[in-house]
C-alpha cells in the first residue's frame, strides 16, 4: 500500500531509549510512500546515531538551528513550511513540557513553535517511565498540548526498558504507522457510532466438534478500520477470526449466531450505521450435546437435524430506529452466481437501503476484493482494489448517503 504517497513528514526524535524504535518507525513511513525528514534533539543523539536515521531516511538529518547548509540559515522555517506533518517520535516528558511552554532553544522545539499552527499538524507519540507518564505534571502537560492542537497518539503497556512495568512505552512503529495513515483520511463519520460483524459464526454440535465457514473477517475488520479512520466510534462484534483488531477500534468476540446476536442489538441500540459484513450461519444444529459425541464400536453414524438461526441483518433492520432512518443498515451478499440479480433481491428482502454484493468463495481470506454497491437507485461497480482501499470507498459512499438521508 502507499497511504502516505505525497505526504512529506518531518519525524522528531528525542531523548529516550524508544529512539531504537524510531530507526523502524522511520522505515515504514518511508515504505508506505512518505518523504521523511529526522530533525534530532541533542539528547536524543545520546541514543540513536544521526547516520542511522539519514541512512534510513535517505536524507541529511538536522541536528542545529545554526545548520549552515540552509542558505538563510533557517531551517526551523524551512523544514516546518515544506511538511504534511512534525511527528515527534519518540516525545519525552521533558520534551511535552517545553512544548507546552513554547520554548525555542533548539531546532525541534523551534521548529514546532515556528510551524504554522493551522496548516501543519503535530503528532505526538510520548515515551517515558510510568511514574513520569502517571505524574501531574506529565498529564496536564498532555491536556495543554491536546487543548493547543496537538494529536496524542497515546503510549503503550508493558515492560519497562527500567525494568519496571507499567504505562508509557512507545507504540509500536506499526501502531504509530497505522495512527498516522487514519490521521491524514477524511473524517466523513466525525461523531458517528458504527458497528460491524465479521467473520463467520461457530455452531457447536458437542463440546469439540461444529459448523462453521471459510470467513475470515478481512472485509469487515478492513470497513471497522476504514470507519475508524474516518472519524467514528467503532466496535466489531467478531466471530472466530484470527485477525489483530484495527487501532482505536472496540471488539466483542462471539461464537454463535446467536450470541452475535444478542450483542450486536446492545452495540446497535446508540449507533448510527450497522454493517453486516459477518458470514452467519442459517442453520444450527438443533441439538447440543453436553458431552462428545463418541463413535461407538459398529454403532450408525449420527444424523444432525438442524434449526434456523436468527438473521441478524434483517432483525435489526426492522428495529424501530432503523426504521425511523436513526440508523443506517448496510447488508452484504455472498452469492456465487448472479450477482446483480441476487443482490438486488436480498436488498428488498432483508429491508435494508444499501447491498454489498461480492463473489463469495473466490473472496474469503483474499486480500482484494471487488464490490457491487445496489441501493434503491440502482447498482455500483467498484473495481477490484484491495479490502482496505475498498473498505474506504464504502465508507464514503455510506456517509453520502447518510448525508443525504
Ligand atoms: N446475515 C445475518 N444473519 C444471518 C444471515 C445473514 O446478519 N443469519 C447477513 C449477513 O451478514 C449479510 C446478509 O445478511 O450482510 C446476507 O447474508 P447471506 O448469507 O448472503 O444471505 P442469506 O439471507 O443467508 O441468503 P442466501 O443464503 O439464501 O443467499
Amino acid at each position: 500500500m502507499n497511504d502516505l504517497a505525497g505526504k512529506h513528514i518531518v519525524l522528531g526524535l528525542t531523548g529516550g531509549i524508544a529512539c531504537y524504535k524510531s530507526a523502524e518507525l522511520c522505515r515504514a513511513l518511508v515504505k508506505e510512500g512518505a518523504t521523511v525528514q529526522v530533525v534530532m534533539t541533542a539528547a536524543s543523539e545520546q541514543f540513536i546515531t544521526p547516520v542511522t536515521m539519514q541512512a534510513l531516511s535517505n536524507r541529511p538529518v538536522y541536528c542545529s538551528q545554526w545548520d549552515p547548509r540552509e542558505p538563510n540559515n533557517m531551517p526551523h522555517i524551512n523544514l516546518s513550511r515544506q511538511s504534511d506533518a512534525i511527528l515527534i517520535a519518540p516525545c519525552s516528558a521533558d520534551f511535552m513540557a517545553r512544548l507546552v511552554h513554547g520554548a525555542a532553544d533548539e531546532l525541534l522545539s523551534l521548529m514546532c513553535l515556528a510551524r504554522p499552527i493551522a496548516t501543519v499538524p503535530l503528532l505526538i507519540a510520548p515515551a517515558m517511565n510510568r511514574e513520569m507518564w502517571a505524574h501531574p505534571a506529565t498529564q496536564r502537560n498532555m491536556a495543554q498540548l491536546a487543548a493547543d492542537g496537538a494529536t496524542l497518539l497515546g503510549v503503550g503497556s508493558g515492560e519497562q526498558a527500567c525494568g519496571e512495568t507499567g504505562d508509557g512505552r512507545m507504540l509500536e512503529p506499526e501502531q504509530i504507522l497505522e495512527d498516522v495513515v487514519a490521521f491524514f483520511q477524511p473524517k466523513v463519520l466525525a461523531g458517528r457510532k458504527v458497528v460491524v460483524t465479521a467473520g463467520p459464526t461457530f455452531e457447536a454440535l458437542d463440546p469439540i466438534r461444529g459448523i462453521t465457514n471459510h470467513s475470515s473477517g478481512k472485509m469487515g475488520f478492513a470497513i471497522a478500520r476504514a470507519a475508524h479512520e474516518a472519524g467514528a466510534e467503532v466496535s466489531v462484534v467478531a466471530g472466530p477470526v484470527s485477525l489483530p483488531t484495527p487501532r482505536g477500534v472496540r471488539r466483542i468476540d462471539v461464537r454463535s449466531a446467536r450470541e452475535m446476536l444478542a450483542a450486536t442489538e446492545a452495540e446497535v441500540a446508540q449507533a448510527d450505521v450497522f454493517v453486516a459484513t459477518a458470514a452467519v450461519a442459517d442453520w444450527r444444529p438443533a441439538t447440543e450435546s453436553g458431552q462428545k459425541i463418541k463413535k461407538e464400536g459398529g454403532s450408525p453414524p449420527p444424523t444432525v437435524s438442524f434449526t434456523e438461526n436468527p438473521d441478524i441483518l434483517a432483525t435489526v433492520a426492522r428495529s424501530a430506529r432503523a426504521q425511523a432512518g436513526a440508523l443506517f443498515c448496510v447488508g452484504f451478499a455472498a452469492e456465487s452466481h448472479d450477482l446483480a440479480a441476487n443482490a438486488k433481491a436480498k436488498r428488498e428482502r432483508k429491508g435494508v437501503p444499501l447491498l454489498v454484493g461480492n463473489i463469495g468463495p473466490s473472496t474469503f481470506g483474499q486480500d482484494d476484493n471487488q464490490l457491487l454497491l445496489v441501493d434503491a437507485q440502482g447498482a455500483v461497480e467498484l473495481p477490484r482494489a484491495s479490502k482496505l482501499v475498498l473498505a474506504r470507498q464504502l465508507v464514503a459512499e455510506i456517509a453520502r448517503r447518510r448525508a443525504q438521508a
